[in-house]
């Protein structure tokens, strides 16, 4: 029984093989679940959250930035810190990997992005089905109500930043941050569609941050097939059904590619 080999043009690294069982699952799965994170991001030019930060930013850690104790104490840096990171993330564009989740959409009959990416590119790039686990960073919410507010709504201050034009609390970016609970739309629909699915990819993520991190299990407990696509090991690819030990920019549009084939 021959192996269907995908090989990636680009980097012959990520020359691998999914064998025909394994993709035989995934062709006849009519739910399919993408969960992903900032290695997916990696081939757009997005930073991922642990990378080095440079300039005026080198002297700061982000895990002591993006936290409400930080905000609350000093709001104006953490403002002034998601401005950078918003003008960094301006003219970034989708990359192969994000289009050929969207074409996914398209092959599937129930196919669901799951990102822990706060970037946009997803929709961007065509998704229409996505559960943002993290919030996005192009969007402000009310820092006392929670609520989104549209730029054009918000009261300028004299500090340069924005307020709550009902309450006059200070915006900040409609991101998760640490020490934060999750949305709760949201984490109950990626619980859900885990729990629903025939098969889990999991790209581009560390898988160490829960609750994120515990989507694979949750989904491989309820009987999903798990596939996990990234270029280093993680503590998932263990218990993966099937590593494609690759990029996503090179490995998903393969990927897509050949499902479009054979279904
Ligand atoms: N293609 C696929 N995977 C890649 C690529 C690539 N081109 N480049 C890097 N990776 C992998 C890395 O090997 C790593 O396993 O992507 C993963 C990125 O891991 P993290 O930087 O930890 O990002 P993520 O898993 O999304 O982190 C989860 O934690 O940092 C916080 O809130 C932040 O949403 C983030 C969350």
């Amino acid at each position: 029984m021959t192996n269907e080999q995908i090989t990636e043009g680009v980097d012959p690294s990520s020359n691998f093989q999914l064998s025909t069982p394994d993709l035989q699952r995934l062709i006849s799965s009519k739910r399919v679940v993408a969960l992903t994170g900032a290695g997916v991001s990696a081939e757009s030019g997005i930073p991922t959250f642990r990378d080095a930060q440079t300039g005026l930013w080198s002297k700061y850690d982000p895990m002591q930035l993006a936290t409400p104790e930080a905000f609350a104490r000093n709001p104006k840096l953490v403002w002034d810190w998601y401005q950078w990171r918003r003008d960094l993330f301006r003219d970034k564009k989708p990359n192969a990997g994000h289009y050929a989740l969207a074409e996914m959409e398209k092959i599937f009959p129930h196919f669901v992005v799951v990102t822990q990416n706060i970037d946009g590119l997803h929709r961007m790039a065509g998704s229409t089905a996505i559960v943002e686990l993290h919030g996005n960073i192009s969007r402000d919410k009310c820092s006392r109500e929670n609520v989104v507010i549209e730029r054009a709504q918000a009261k300028a201050s004299a500090d340069g930043l924005f307020k709550c034009p009902r309450c006059g609390a200070y915006l900040r970016p409609d991101v998760v941050w640490f020490g934060e609970t999750l949305p709760r739309d949201a984490l109950d629909r990626a619980f859900q569609e885990a729990m629903q699915c025939d098969v889990l990819l999991s790209i581009g993520t560390s898988a160490l941050v829960e609750p994120a991190a515990s989507l694979p299990r949750i989904a491989q407990e309820a009987g999903a097939f798990i596939i996990e696509i990234n270029p280093d090991e993680t503590p998932l690819s263990q218990s993966a059904d099937a590593v494609l030990r690759g990029k996503s920019g090179g490995v998903l549009p393969q990927l897509a590619a050949l499902l479009k084939r054979k279904m």
